[in-house]
């Protein structure tokens, strides 16, 4: 046995109300530090999956354990100390007057030592340093989603679960989100993001997690999966655009990733 993961599905099934399976027999270890996207149609079980992580839902059938604990085992209270979740619709998120409040309750609520100023960077780090007065539901979607990142992570969880964090942001802070996760991840946080941002992925370089009807279909490394023609049939994305363009192009098949790396071969065939 190896030390616990950070986050583990054991075959876990759930079902909303008695209704047909929204997760089939999900089994998944996540590593400490590791970024983990979970890719999929409307509707394949991305959300549902994400909601596990802080015990909102519990398997119907099966284990999920957070930091070696079985989510059954312990109370949403306890577990969100350690798990931010960020919900797709950041408005049902937001209660504070304040945008510094908003991201200060969490820090307040598991007794950080200096509350304000844990909310203060949160806020910094996303782009949001000079809001802390704004009322939350005067900023606009894009700033709403931010600031629920903000508040998801200003306390330090281990643990983050992200649901589509790209939908309405521009380039520059698209770029911030990249450059946080991986920040996140350098210092042991895991991140598992919903998205179908294959742009954003594809810069990101995460492990790739792909279901289809609640099942998984593909697991592996960005490069795997995102290129994977099954998996792109199934999941019904395109690959990345640059990929597309040199391929049609020929060059660097199968290797172009950057733009300097499709630059660069473009150069070389002096096209
Ligand atoms: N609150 C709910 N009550 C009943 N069924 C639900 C509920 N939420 C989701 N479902 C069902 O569970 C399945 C998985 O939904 P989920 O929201 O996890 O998908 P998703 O992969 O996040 O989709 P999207 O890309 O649209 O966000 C769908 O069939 C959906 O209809
Ligand atoms: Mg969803």
């Amino acid at each position: 046995m190896g030390s616990a993961a950070a986050v583990e599905f054991d075959h876990v099934w759930y079902s909303y109300s008695g209704g047909k399976y929204a997760l089939r027999d999900v089994s998944f270890r996540v590593a400490a530090g590791e970024i983990v996207a979970l890719v999929g149609r409307n509707g394949s079980g991305k959300t549902t999956a994400l909601r596990h992580l802080n015990g909102l839902l519990k398997p119907t059938r099966g284990t999920v354990s957070i930091l070696g604990v079985d989510t059954k085992e312990t109370s949403a209270g306890r577990l969100s100390r350690h798990v931010g979740l960020v919900f797709q619709s950041p408005r049902t998120q937001l209660f504070a007057q304040t945008a510094l409040e908003e991201a200060a309750f969490g820090p307040r609520n598991f007794r950080l030592k200096d509350p304000l100023e844990a909310a203060r960077r949160a806020l910094a780090s996303l782009g949001l340093g000079g809001f802390e007065r704004v009322p939350p539901l005067s900023m606009s979607g894009g700033q709403q989603k931010r600031l629920s990142i903000a508040a998801a992570t200003s306390w330090y969880p281990e643990i983050v679960g992200l649901d589509e964090p790209t939908v309405g942001q521009d380039l520059v802070n698209r770029m911030r989100l990249l450059g946080l996760i991986k920040l996140w991840s350098s210092r042991g946080v895991t991140t598992i993001i919903a998205s179908h941002d294959v742009e954003f992925l594809w810069l990101l370089e995460p492990r790739v997690i792909a279901m289809s009807n609640g099942s998984i279909v593909a697991d592996g490394s960005a490069r795997e999966v995102l290129l994977n023609q099954t998996a792109v049939d199934a999941m019904g994305f395109r690959p990345p655009q640059l990929v597309e363009i040199a391929e049609k192009l020929r060059i660097l098949s199968g290797k172009s990733k950057t733009v300097a790396d499709v630059v660069s071969g473009l150069t070389r065939t002096g096209r």
